[in-house]
């Protein structure tokens, strides 16, 4: 990304290029440009100190391709566990853990990443053919779903979208209005600040990989029910085992209760990275674009958060070098 790009991205993320980096981050700024349906139809992120009403519990259902099943297993080899970071506090996901069978069917490892937040795997090899086809079949799956009752309100499921071998995993909570429109995630504006979140860190929105928690939109963008979230959960789970993302990102509240099977206000699970199922994917919690798009205050936090993420991003990919 050339140095324009980026400064203008750092900008959008109300960081100013030339703050020295020991400095705390100057005051936010906006830069997203409105978008016509926006306002009323964007997800609403839930305020990120709200009681989780809506956070699935551990269960069965929610374990994800425990039960989901129709995933065969996938060759290649598994990536050893990441340790946490250094100076972070690891938290054991209890959902995470009861995981197990989604962690332990393993996907393709892939070529360890070699820079900061270098292309690394994703630039690299193609997906081996016989990962795509669980990729494809998994998609297929999603986009005919009825397990929930949010399938006869859709206009459409949205599966994710992304590089298949990318070594990020951003997860936010449901399609909103635009998304369902379009079939992709993160596309109003909540996702043009995303895609200027991820690049201010110099990650293109092509180099990750993007879901939700829920793969059909709530109507009138009301927030998940647990029914719902225990429903579509195992798909998230079966994205992760094929992904086996080096990091995964939970943006907002929901995203982060419902992968962590906690109550805990956002406000206590950043800063830290916890670890995330069988294969302890390390997993790091940041405001949600819409929120931030709310409450512009706190994208200095958000900053902070990604700074970290990438931080983390970067001692792991050299753990592994
Ligand atoms: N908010 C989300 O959490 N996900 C989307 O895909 C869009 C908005």
């Amino acid at each position: 990304m050339d140095r324009a790009r980026r400064l203008e991205y750092l900008r959008a993320m109300g960081v100013e290029a030339w703050e020295r980096r020991d400095l705390p981050p100057l005051a936010p700024a906006i830069e997203v440009a409105p978008q016509a349906d926006d306002a009323p139809s964007a997800r609403r992120a839930a305020s990120p100190e709200a009681p989780a009403s809506t956070t699935a519990q551990p269960s069965p259902a929610s374990a994800g391709a425990t039960s989901s099943g129709g995933m065969a297993s996938v060759a290649g080899q598994r990536r050893p566990p990441a340790s946490p970071s250094a100076g972070a506090t690891e938290v054991p996901s209890p959902i995470a853990a009861r995981a197990a069978d989604a962690s332990a069917r393993t996907a393709t490892g892939g070529a360890p990443a070699t820079a900061v937040i270098s292309p690394g795997r994703a630039a690299g090899t193609p997906v081996p053919a016989e990962t795509e086809v669980h990729w494809d079949a998994l998609q297929a799956e999603v986009l005919s779903c009825t397990k929930c009752t949010l399938h006869s309100t859709r206009t459409q499921g949205v599966f994710g979208v992304g590089n298949r071998r990318a070594e990020w995993l951003v997860i936010g909570e449901a399609p909103g209005a635009e998304e369902d429109r379009r079939g992709e995630p993160f596309v109003g504006r909540a996702g043009q600040l995303l895609n200027a979140m991820l690049a201010a860190i110099g990650l293109p929105r092509e180099q990750v990989f993007i879901a939700n928690v829920l793969k059909s939109r709530p109507p009138n963008n009301r927030d998940p029910k647990p029914d719902e979230v225990a429903a579509c959960l195992p798909y998230l789970m079966r994205q992760i085992a094929l992904l086996q993302p080096r990091l995964m990102l939970a943006v907002g509240r929901i995203a982060a209760q419902n992968l962590l099977a906690t109550d805990m206000p956002l406000g206590r699970l950043r800063g830290q990275v916890h670890s995330f199922g069988e294969l302890n994917t390390p997993l790091i919690v940041t405001y949600h674009p819409a929120y931030l798009l709310r409450t512009p205050a706190d994208k200095r936090k958000a900053w902070e958060d990604l700074k970290f993420a990438r931080s983390t991003f970067q001692r792991l990919a050299s753990q592994e070098e």
